[in-house]
């Protein structure tokens, strides 16, 4: 199948290149940067990105591809450092820049070249880099200049190599797809093969040949990606393999542990374990208040739970599988090329336990290619309900990073209200299908207020709505104001312990969409 080989330098971006490539319908691979490339792994290659990187060029041990790409004869596109990576390699030169470029600059053209095919003169790109190019090659040409009058775009004489200086993948960058979709299907002549259903078949045998006919247990946590997860087992395999397993740590949203059983008896789930575990989970969180200490805590006691669980259900060796995405390896810094830098520690993929399991290769994350969004339309393929397909996306660590400061059952009674009462507000209101994630969070400060005569002295609860592609980035959702304070007045009335409520306004970057 027609591939674009992405070489990836460890920038946090690098999926985002991937990800659109596969939007355009063409598959494609991100390997290490550094990997040294075999027969094998260039075989259906029609063309090569370079990533962007944290590394400058000029750093003695900063990441080179294998000098076999300039032989091969397949187009290259460097991004970012992948153009510098270019510029430094054919003997121009790049140095630390005078003026630093981040976010907005605009594109003017020196000369035309069929990347920019269909992209008008003037269009906005996004930068993010410190070093920039002083000097270019022998007989390579200027293609676009920045508004700031540095190089964007340059083009090498070598056959068709290209080098931009911004980063195309992100959604702030105008044109970005058509780019991307310019290099990847005008100049490399790829075709569009990619599908969801390509990927459902070849993880279904990636599966079975893993597994064999040994018992699979998947942990349930509620969401979209579980749930997918388990529709891709128990379609892969004989359902009578596959053993589901929820725990309700008693951080869970109001009603959500029925939904999740019904839904799973609805797929063909055989042998579904339901568990109570609040207390246990409540007690390892007592006096904790660090986020990322949270999350150890509760990856841990998921685990405990399980294998004390688990003896109680499987006979001998088994293998666990994960609702993993792409998202959730970049940011735990587990990305390809492994230099992406740490934001979060999703549990799921740093906890110790599972990384045991994962050394043992007895782990199976059958979406950990795929985004979000394409995690969507695999569960629709899969016949997963409309209403658990379109649900917001919600942590592993449910509440307890919702709740800012120590995680009590009171406070989780009361966030468990608040969200209730907002999420089926959006949803009657006709607003949830417009937003990628709304969620509410507990602050831990209290305000003075007055109800009746009376003085209060109660929470705060923020609301969160953002817009997303992908969660690598969000817009805050521009709420229709009427709703937000209808929607805030229903809080305060009927969730006494609340006093006040605000609206988070703030995007990602620079801020996460969780708040802890
Ligand atoms: P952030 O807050 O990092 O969130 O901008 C991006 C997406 O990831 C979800 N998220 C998590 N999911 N375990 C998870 O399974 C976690 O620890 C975790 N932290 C954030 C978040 O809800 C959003 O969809």
């Amino acid at each position: 199948m027609d591939t674009i080989l992405i070489l990836d330098f460890g920038s946090q971006t690098t999926q985002l290149i991937g990800r659109r490539i596969r939007d355009l319908g063409v598959r494609s691979t991100i390997i290490a940067g550094d990997r040294r490339l075999d027969d094998a792994t260039l075989s259906d290659v029609k063309g090569i990105i370079l990533s962007g990187s944290p590394a400058s060029v000029a750093d003695d041990d900063a990441p080179r591809p294998d000098p076999r790409i300039y032989h091969c004869g397949v187009p290259i596109l460097g991004i970012c450092y992948g153009l510098q990576r270019l510029v430094a390699e054919l003997g121009g030169r790049v140095e630390v820049s005078v003026a630093r470029e981040y976010g907005r600059s605009r594109q003017r053209y020196r000369t035309a070249h069929p990347l920019f095919h269909g992209v008008p003169d003037g269009f906005v790109s996004w930068m993010s880099h410190g070093d920039s190019i002083r000097q270019l090659p022998d007989g390579a040409t200027l293609v676009t200049e920045s508004e700031h009058g540095l190089p964007g775009c340059v083009a090498f004489a070598q056959h068709s190599m290209v080098g931009i200086q911004f980063h195309p993948e992100v959604t702030h960058c105008e044109y970005g797809d058509a780019i991307l979709e310019n290099f990847a299907i005008r100049i490399c002549g790829a075709r569009r093969q990619w599908t969801v259903e390509h990927y459902l078949q070849q993880q279904g045998a990636q599966i079975r040949k893993q597994v064999g006919s040994a018992p699979v247990l998947l942990l349930i946590s509620g969401g979209v990606d579980s749930t997918v997860t388990a529709a891709l087992l128990l379609q892969t395999l004989d359902p009578q393999q596959v053993h589901l397993m929820y725990v309700d740590t008693g951080l869970m949203r109001d009603g959500e542990s029925e939904e999740v059983a019904r839904g799973l008896r609805a797929l063909g789930a055989r042998h579904l374990y339901l568990i109570d575990a609040e207390q246990r989970f409540l007690s390892r969180l007592a006096g904790v208040d660090d986020p990322e200490q949270k999350r150890e805590r509760i990856g841990d006691t998921f685990i405990e739970v399980q294998q004390e669980e688990v003896k109680r259900h499987i006979d001998g060796d088994y293998f666990l599988a994960q609702g993993t995405l792409y998202t959730d390896l970049i940011e735990s810094g587990r990305g390809v090329g492994a230099k992406a830098k740490v934001i979060k520690s999703h549990h799921n993929v740093r906890s110790p336990l599972v990384e045991a399991r994962r050394a043992a290769g007895r782990i199976v994350e059958p979406l950990a290619g795929l985004y979000k969004d394409e995690v969507r339309r695999l569960g629709t393929l899969l016949g997963v309900a409309p209403e658990i397909v379109d649900r917001h996306p919600f942590p592993g660590p449910g509440l307890a990073v919702r709740i800012l400061g120590e995680v009590t059952k009171d406070k989780c009674d009361i966030l468990r209200a608040v969200d209730d009462i907002y999420i089926s507000q959006l949803r009657a209101r006709g607003l949830y299908a417009d937003i990628w994630q709304a969620f509410s969070v507990l602050l831990p400060v209290r305000s003075t207020g007055v109800t009746g005569d009376a003085r209060g002295y109660g929470y705060v609860a923020a609301l969160r709505a953002v817009v997303s592609r992908d969660g690598m980035t969000a817009d805050v959702f521009a709420f229709p104001p009427q709703d937000l304070l209808e929607i805030s007045a229903l809080i305060t009335n009927r969730v006494p312990q609340v006093g006040r409520v605000v609206y988070d306004v703030s995007s990602k970057p620079p801020a996460t969409i969780e708040w802890e």
